[in-house]
């Protein structure tokens, strides 16, 4: 109906789309940290060593290690061969066996290692050979500085120190399949052989056996040491034998470790050494262009040179730069590790918030959504409610005016029935006086005994009103004092004694303890028990038993009055409706007023105990009252001040007692042996209006009765009566549907019909004619007037029979007021017409042929036409022949067989007993006339 707000469509939208953008961020924030270097290739890099130990290939291997620490992508595998050349074979090939992409190879010997180095580059793993070289060219790179120049370094540096002339001794000491000690050798031997005052005395591995040459007389003057640590020991040896002045001794390799090759230049242990590059950062470097497709060159040579006193300081200046640098680069190298583990732990926290936090939108997204369905339906509700609060306002408004217009009825009935009071005690007490009169003739004390009960009837149901009145408008106030319960239900069941005996009914009070003591209000209990027990002896048929039994509850005291009977018992229906006001069911049998038990009910409900009923169809009923011992549930002001002993109602008792005695409904004497012409079917559940219309009309008719239904049916068909009386409300069939079987039936069709009821709205009365019934009156009806309606209707019936036997099917298809009789009556003559030359034909060819059995045929042909069977057809045969015997030319002797008679002789006569005339005489008779 109304525009919504913006502000309502604005801020939901703008939510989403805020959440929308902060999930987009999240995602990629995650994305981000999560992808990192994922993309980048791992490349394993096998390295295989001839030799860890010694510092040279420390060094080498530290240098790997720091270029490694530049390259995240990179898997190092080191292996250490021990300077065992088998060794380092077999651990080549579990290197490539683990699946290395690429293989460093420092090889211990040559002969050994190049075929192994030469099929692993056959197949395809490129492979980095540094610091020895091989005897094959199947390598992917070389790395390393020329030993042949190495050789050539140390060769002029000692040329130039021995000034071209002296001893020289070579310690090798490195393994002699290597090619360093050859290519160091050949180098050095380039150089000193230009020299002719050069000499070199002796090749050796140690200089331990060599003393004696040292110390000879033509002396050495220099020692070529093929590396550093060799060179140290040379000086040890010459500082022993006290030649360290005399010996100079040059070294290789030139590392700036403590103790290295510098540091001995530095401190003169040594007079030079050829530095000697390991290549450990060259080669992780080419390795990783190899692999990343990246320039490399296949031959790289490192720079060499020679260092002595004259560039030590300088050397070892840059050194320590190039240390100091390299410390800088570790130093570096360790806070960007420590950083990248910050960086991954930041990363972590960041997914963890990332992660936490969309969570938290989804949560609160739900939230959002929870909360605004939740206010949709909430609005809903309100709504509804306000809805229901105007209906149950409505309802409570509508309640009201039904109370008021009910308050009004109520109002109303009780001042009628307030103002019948007095005419039915005036009936009531002249009757009584007639009633006693002995000489009274039976059907007048028939008569006014029925009109006692019903006065009585009123008189209770005028009570009973008036009670419940008080008790709605809670003027009926308790008045309870303390009695001997067993003394007061004797004393009100021994008002019925001469009821009770009169029906030849066994009725016992049965208490378990004498003199039993209970709280009560003595013109209300008795008003309940007055009651049950009318209402047991109404409905216990002779010889039947009602007990009354008193007794307590051990448990808590209650005391319980039981009114069992072995009357007819009621229907479940009935029984969960006995105590509701104005109920009265189908149960025909059980029907009262529909005031005593419910008033029953409220009584007991002032006394704060209860009436309760077990009951079963056929069964009896048992009745159980409740009162709680004591005094205490009564309120102080319904304690009677001053109790009096109880004395019986008399007036109320007699109303019960009139109400329970069964009517006089012996049939009233032996001079009604009268047979009546016709009969009439009451059908009608109420044994007094039964009565009451058998005894009226039981003057005029043979009365059928049937109190149900069903029974009337059935006895309509056995009997065929001339007339139906039916109630409409009957247990089984009602009047409305028994009156539709049997108009649409053949054989009772033309029973005449009058519904009898007491429910008098015209629909009704129309639905019952629509069915065929033939009249309809409304109860209270005019015995005159009923008697009247029968009369006219047999009547009509009447006329019609004379009407159809006056015609005797001569002239079929005249107009008959009822179809269905019309319809029977043209089959029938037709039947006896096309048979009546046969003699023989008889009620049976008629029963067979209209598939009717003997007795209800003969009764509707005897209904509707007025003969028996027999007597129709011998009419139809001597009508048949007077026709013929006035019309046609032929022989009394032809006719009489035309019409079925076995003789002429014999038709003569029958024709002259029923006509008075021969048939001769007739046809003169007839012709003259
Ligand atoms: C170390 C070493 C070095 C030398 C190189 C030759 O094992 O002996 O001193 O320069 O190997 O391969």
């Amino acid at each position: 109906m109304f525009a919504k707000p913006i502000e309502h469509r604005g801020i939901p939208s703008l939510v989403i789309s805020a959440w929308k953008t902060v999930v987009c961020v999240f995602l990629l924030v995650i994305l981000q940290c999560c992808s990192g270097k994922q993309d980048q290739k791992v490349f394993r890099i096998g390295f295989s060593q001839c030799l860890g130990s010694d510092d040279w290939r420390r060094t080498m291997l530290e240098e790997m290690k720091r270029e490694l620490s530049f390259h995240n992508n990179i898997e190092f595998i080191y292996r250490d061969a021990d300077a065992i050349s088998e060794r380092q074979v077999s651990q080549i090939g579990e290197l490539v066996a683990s699946g290395i992409d690429l293989l460093i190879v420092c090889p211990n010997e040559v002969e050994p290692l190049t075929p192994v180095i030469g099929k692993i580059y056959d197949s395809g793993i490129p492979v980095v050979v540094v610091d020895r070289r091989i005897n094959s060219k199947k390598y992917t790179a070389f790395i390393g500085a020329s030993n042949y120049e190495v050789g050539q370094n140390a060769g002029v540096y000692a040329a130039s120190l021995l000034k071209g002339t002296g001893n020289i001794i070579e310690m090798s000491g490195l393994p002699a399949g290597a090619s360093p000690p050859i290519d160091r050798h050949n180098g050095f031997m380039n150089i000193i052989s230009k020299y002719p005052g050069l000499r070199l005395v002796k090749q050796v591995d140690n200089l331990e056996d060599e003393e004696q040459v040292l110390k000879s007389d033509e002396g050495i003057n220099l020692i070529y040491a093929q590396n550093d640590q060799m060179a140290l020991e040379a000086f040890n040896i010459c500082r022993k034998l006290g030649l360290e002045k005399k010996i100079r001794i040059i070294g290789i390799d030139g590392l700036p470790t403590r103790g290295g090759g510098l540091e001995m230049v530095e401190k003169g242990t040594i007079a030079a050494t050829v530095l000697y590059p390991t290549g450990g950062q060259e080669s992780i470097l080419t390795a990783v262009n190899i692999l990343e497709k990246g320039h490399f060159l296949k031959d790289n040579q490192l720079s060499t040179t020679i260092i002595d006193s004259s560039n030590i300081r300088i050397t070892r200046l840059q050194n320590q730069k190039v240390t100091s640098q390299q410390n800088d680069i570790d130093r570096r190298q360790h806070k960007i590790e420590q950083q990248e583990i910050i960086k991954k732990n930041q990363d972590r926290i960041i997914i963890g918030i990332s992660i936490t936090l969309l969570i938290f939108l989804i949560l609160a997204a739900i939230l959002f959504y929870y909360l605004k369905t939740n206010k949709k339906i909430t609005r809903r509700l309100a709504h509804q409610n306000e809805e229901i609060l105007q209906q149950r306002n409505q309802l409570i408004e509508l309640g009201k005016k039904a109370k008021e217009a009910t308050d009004a009825k109520f109002n109303f009935f009780t001042s009628i029935s307030h103002e019948l009071r007095t005419p039915l005690t005036l009936i009531l007490g002249p009757a009584e006086e007639i009633l006693s009169s002995p000489k009274l003739p039976v059907p007048v004390r028939s008569q006014l005994e029925m009109m006692k009960k019903n006065a009585t009837r009123l008189l209770r149901l005028v009570n009973e009103l008036m009670d419940f009145r008080k008790i709605e408008e809670a003027k009926m106030k308790i008045r309870v004092s303390e009695n001997d319960i067993t003394e007061f239900v004797r004393e009100i069941t021994n008002a019925f004694a001469a009821t009770v005996a009169r029906k030849k009914i066994t009725c016992r009070v049965i208490s378990e303890v004498e003199g039993l003591k209970a709280w009560f209000d003595v013109n209300m209990l008795d008003k309940i028990l007055f009651n049950l027990l009318a209402n047991a002896l109404k409905y216990t048929s002779e010889h039947g038993f009602i007990n009354v039994v008193i007794s307590t509850d051990a448990l808590c005291g209650n005391i319980l009055i039981k009114v069992e009977d072995s009357g007819i018992g009621m229907e479940p229906e009935t029984l969960e409706h006995a105590f509701d006001l104005f109920y009265q069911g189908d149960d025909a049998r059980y029907r009262g007023t529909g005031l005593g038990l419910a008033l029953s009910k409220e009584l007991i409900i002032l006394h704060h105990g209860s009436i309760t009923i077990k009951s079963e169809k056929g069964k009896g009923a048992t009745f159980e009252v409740l009162l709680r011992p004591g005094k205490d549930h009564f309120e102080e002001a319904d304690l009677e001040k001053t109790p009096r002993p109880y004395e019986l109602n008399q007036e109320e008792a007699q109303i019960f007692i009139n109400e329970a005695q069964p009517l006089n409904t012996e049939p009233p004497g032996e001079k009604e042996a009268t047979v009546f012409a016709q009969s009439i079917l009451l059908i009608e559940d109420n044994p007094e209006i039964r009565l009451f219309l058998k005894n009226q009309l039981g003057k005029m008719f043979e009365i059928i009765e049937a109190e149900n239904g069903d029974t009337g049916l059935e006895l309509a068909f056995d009997m065929i009566p001339d007339l139906i009386l039916s109630d409409v409300l009957l247990p089984g069939k009602n009047g409305m549907l028994i009156t539709e079987i049997l108009k649409n039936d053949l054989r009772t069709s033309h029973i005449p019909i009058i519904i009898l009821t007491a429910m008098g709205s015209v629909e009704q009365q129309i639905d019952g004619l629509k069915l065929n019934a033939d009249a309809y009156i409304v109860k209270p009806f005019n015995i005159r007037c009923l008697e009247e309606t029968i009369r006219s209707l047999l009547n009509n019936r009447e006329s019609l029979k004379g009407h159809y036997t006056s015609e005797l099917s001569l002239q079929p298809g005249r107009v008959t007021s009822k179809k269905i009789d019309r319809k029977f009556i043209n089959e029938f003559s037709a039947i006896v017409e096309n048979n009546i030359s046969n003699e023989h034909f008889g009620v049976n060819d008629i029963c067979l042929q209209m598939g009717i059995s003997r007795v209800p045929l003969y009764r509707k042909v005897k209904a509707v036409l007025g003969y028996s069977i027999n007597e129709y057809i011998m009419n139809v045969r001597l009508q048949k022949a007077k026709y013929l015997l006035l019309n046609e030319d032929i022989s009394i002797s032809e006719i009489s067989f035309r019409v079925g008679f076995a003789s002429p002789t014999y038709f003569a006569t029958v024709f002259k007993t029923k006509l008075g005339i021969t048939p001769k005489s007739f046809k003169e008779k007839g012709h003259a006339d």
